[in-house]
């Protein structure tokens, strides 16, 4: 693929086209799923006309619209792997918020009975520490290889806060990030190149009228190293931002050589290196990060780090931990806003320091993943025998308790070439809700399948049943 077609924001060029399939009978499917998904959920959508007079779209937040669905549907419980709505549907729950819930909805184990009483003997917020944060520490020194650690509330914060800490220790004020990379919802990260020579602008519909994008942040392409040292050569970058690979369109696989290009250029121009790993933590109990022996100044995580509840953390090394401590140390107000803190005032809750250090204790283990790991063995084994079986150019990719299906044939190196797999304009869509419509939930946005521990042989049999009938639906046999 060359550079001039990374045409971002043309939505045709990332429609695949695929040799067998007719992509305008492939949308009149994913509409008779519609119909369908409206045929079994009567009392959502009766909910939602109560919920729309003080709730925009009738939700609370953008995320939970953002399923592509005629509506979204109401959840009355979740337990393990299982997720029920209020129309009484039950759906295997392999999307897991996104995340957060891999380790299971409310389980009947240590971690949630630490929680529960927590909540009713230990209190939630104090706005000082207890002993847990500095277990928490000395957890996440082990996990992650760096030696300091600052707790927020969920991984977007973290983001928020790095960046601060970056510019303050470096006394620059950009930062460097990759094209189709997500790092939450910060100003500085919703940020993209949609076209090759375009300036930089922010996202979609994260409006900011009148404020330049590219004054305080550069989009690089992930995998190609001569636009990243075009971008820190003037010396004014705090920190480059990445996850070990992309993963929130489609994934974007790192080239050889990638990481140690990355660290080599970040010290050849004194800008801090950050690995996000807040998505890629279905790897392993050190992510990414530790099964590849990556070396950044800065670390974030959140999602899933606490078993579900919101924190977020930003691991720093020695070097950055010494200079952001000589700043606060010296009453800098560069470093703190004034005499005010970094992050919000109800960081390091009692309760979400708690839930951090029990998930480190209990769910960040080889027990937990390897069961996690054996159930995504199951479903990637059956999935690629159902793509030889009908010959389909499709392919999983995986690392750990992550799959990603993508309808293209190749392993991608290029973003674009990862968005187009993911197939939007009908494969996706069908895929995502034919399962729905069927009791068996994926993230809506992306072809991700994630495994918890207590997912059963029956349930990821049942997606592997799904995708041999959704493969032949689509090439109408
Ligand atoms: C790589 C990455 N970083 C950060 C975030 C932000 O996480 P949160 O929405 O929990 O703040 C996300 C969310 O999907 C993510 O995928």
């Amino acid at each position: 693929m060359s550079t001039s077609d990374r045409n971002y924001d043309d939505f045709a060029s990332v429609i695949p086209v695929i040799e067998g399939i007719d992509n305008g009978r492939v949308l009149g499917l994913v509409a008779a799923e519609f119909e369908r998904y409206k045929e079994r959920t009567p009392k959502s959508a009766a909910l939602l006309e109560r919920a729309r007079k003080h709730l925009i779209n009738g939700v609370p937040t953008t995320w939970h619209s953002d399923w592509g669905l005629p509506y979204s549907f109401y959840v009355d419980r979740a337990k393990d792997a299982t997720l029920w709505d209020i129309d009484g549907n039950e759906y295997i729950d392999f999307n897991l918020a996104d995340t957060p819930a891999i380790f299971g909805h409310s389980p009947d184990n240590e971690v949630t009975r630490g929680i529960a009483d927590q909540l009713l003997n230990g209190g939630l917020t104090t706005m000082a520490p207890t002993e847990d944060a500095v277990v928490v520490s000395e957890l996440l020194a082990e996990h992650y290889a760096l030696p300091y650690w600052y707790i927020t509330l969920s991984a977007s914060d973290s983001a928020r806060n790095a960046i601060n800490i970056a510019r303050s220790v470096t006394g620059r004020s950009k930062i460097l990030m990759f094209n189709l990379g997500y790092h939450g919802t910060c100003d500085e990260t919703l940020c993209w190149r949609p076209r090759p020579g375009h300036d930089v602008v922010h996202r979609w519909s994260h409006l900011r009228p009148g404020i330049d994008a590219g004054a305080y942040t550069s989009v690089a392409e992930f995998n190609d190293l001569d636009q990243v040292e075009a971008a820190l050569r003037n010396e004014d970058v705090a920190i480059l931002m990445s996850e070990p690979h992309l993963t929130d369109g489609g994934f974007t696989y790192p080239i050889e050589g990638w990481h140690e290009g990355l660290r080599e250029l970040c010290d050849r121009y004194g800008t801090l290196l950050l690995i996000d790993e807040t998505h890629t933590q279905t790897a392993g109990p050190g992510g990414l990060t530790r099964e590849w022996g990556l070396e950044p100044d800065l670390f974030m995580s959140g999602k899933c780090i606490a078993a579900g509840m919101p924190v977020g953390v930003i691991g720093m090394s020695e070097d950055v931990a010494k200079r952001y401590g000589a700043l606060l140390n010296e009453g800098d107000p560069s470093a703190m806003g004034g005499c005010m803190g970094q992050g919000t005032t109800n960081s390091a809750n009692a309760i979400c320091v708690k839930a951090l250090r029990l998930s480190l204790e209990h769910n960040f283990t080889d027990a937990t993943y390897a069961k996690m790991n054996a159930n995504m063995n199951s479903i990637e084994r059956g999935m690629n025998e159902v793509i030889e079986k009908h010959g389909a150019g499709f392919r999983t990719d995986r690392f750990g308790a992550r799959m990603n299906i993508s309808f293209l044939p190749e392993r991608a190196y290029d973003a674009k070439y990862a968005l187009q797999g993911i197939g939007f304009g009908g494969l996706h869509e069908y895929w995502t809700y034919y399962c729905l419509n069927r009791g068996v939930l994926f993230i809506p946005f992306f072809n991700m399948i994630i495994t918890s521990p207590y997912h059963t042989p029956d349930n990821c049999e049942r997606v592997v049943q799904l995708w041999d009938e959704v493969i032949a639906n689509l090439f109408d046999r």
